[in-house]
């Protein structure tokens, strides 16, 4: 069995749950892959803890951060406080999973000096947050490459949507006309509540403790979070180096609740639909705004919990991808999927075999592939 030690910086909502899944996935990565997931060193706003020579308990760090606590606390190998980026900078690990906030007001801080000294060290990375890569997509991109590495976020698109991944690998030698999507599950909640009957602030409010909101709403509500997620696609699948000045957006709070009400009452969605439109001259008119869907729309029937992307291309036609997110579950599971994705390749099934295992920079083959 092949052992990865890895860091995790940020343990809430999607890193917490990734211990959670590492925990009760391990007999499957064991058995199905001949893979053990070894925590090393973990942070949380408050503290660290490190541990390479017997790994960290998935089931401690899960306790203490459902308890409300931090990791910092954890018993002989926590400590109080403990920067991110130091714990990323001496933990003897292959991997940093990096699921702190977006911060993009902070310069996407510590996300982006943790994944930056990281991919420097020499340690592949998967994110789900999107600040590093909408701030410094092309250098982060380049610095992997230059140090051999992997980086990963298929997590910052849509949750659990392979969005990311769909674009980037399922139509390579098409052209995409046109790329629709709706990357956020909050804004879509509120407005079906809003559509059903509930005031603006009600409707806010249960989002807020449903946990769909990030922080005050701002980011969610103002289409900042569709735009930054545009913004990774546009550079990801489009492969247009894209900021985000580079997006027309408004987000859903100056729509009107009898609007909301008759589309509702008439069987239509509004979504906070991103889109990018190809132009005759091969750019791409990138946009983010509230659109009211009819159901013949291929995303016009997502309900409160789901959301989608739709890829129209020449010759790969038009692809749909749905995800229902009732937790978060998904989002903290694409991290498990691009480290799978990064540590056994495109082998898929069980051709144990020819599996690839990748370390650090060098790519070896438990058997020639050809
Ligand atoms: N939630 C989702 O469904 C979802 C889906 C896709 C992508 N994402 C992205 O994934 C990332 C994590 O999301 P989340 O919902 O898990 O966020 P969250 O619940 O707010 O958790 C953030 C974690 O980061 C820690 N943190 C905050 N500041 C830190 C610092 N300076 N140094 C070290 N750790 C720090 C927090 O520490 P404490 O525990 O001490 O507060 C917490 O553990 C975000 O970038 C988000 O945009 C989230």
């Amino acid at each position: 069995v092949r052992e990865i030690p890895f860091v995790l910086i940020g343990v809430g909502n999607l890193g917490r749950r990734f211990c959670e899944i590492a925990r009760d996935k391990a007999p499957l990565l064991r058995d199905e892959f001949e893979l053990a997931l070894r925590l090393v060193a973990v942070g949380d706003s408050q503290g660290g803890a490190c541990d390479a020579e017997t790994g960290i308990d998935l089931d401690s760090v899960v306790a203490i951060k459902r308890g409300g606590g931090t990791v910092g606390d954890l018993p002989v190998i926590g400590r109080k406080p403990w920067p991110a980026l130091d714990l990323v900078a001496r933990a003897d690990a292959e991997i940093l999973l990096e699921a702190s906030p977006v911060n993009l007001a902070l310069g996407a801080q510590p996300g982006l000096a943790c994944i930056r000294t990281a991919l420097e060290r020499g340690m592949h990375v998967v994110t789900p947050n999107k600040g590093p890569l909408v701030l410094a997509y092309d250098e982060l991109i380049q610095l992997a490459a230059r140090r051999g590495v992997e980086l990963r976020y298929d997590g910052t698109v849509a949750g659990g949507l392979p969005a990311v991944n769909l674009g980037q690998r399922d139509l390579r030698g098409g052209v995409i006309s046109r790329l629709e999507a709706v990357p956020n599950l909050s804004t879509g909640f509120v407005m079906d509540l809003v559509g059903r009957g509930a005031s603006w602030n009600e409707a806010i409010a249960l989002a807020a403790r449903d946990g769909t909101l990030e922080g005050d709403g701002t980011w969610d509500l103002d289409g900042w979070d569709a735009a930054a997620k545009l913004v990774i696609l546009s550079n990801a699948v489009l492969g247009i180096r894209t900021h985000m000045s580079d997006v027309r957006f408004e987000g859903i709070r100056s729509l009107d609740a009898a609007t909301l009400r008759e589309a509702h009452q008439a069987g239509k969605r509004y979504r906070l639909l991103a889109r990018a439109i190809r132009t005759s001259s091969g750019c791409y008119d990138l946009s983010v705004s509230p659109v009211c869907l009819t159901v013949e729309h291929p995303l016009g029937r997502l309900s409160s919990k789901q959301m989608g992307v739709v890829y129209y291309t020449d010759i790969y036609g038009t692809i749909v991808a749905l995800v229902e997110e009732q937790t978060p579950i998904p989002s903290a599971a694409t991290m498990l999927r691009d480290l799978l994705d990064i540590y056994l390749g495109r082998q898929f099934g069980g051709d144990k075999k020819s599996r690839p295992y990748t370390t650090g920079s060098r790519v070896r083959w438990s058997q020639s592939p050809l």
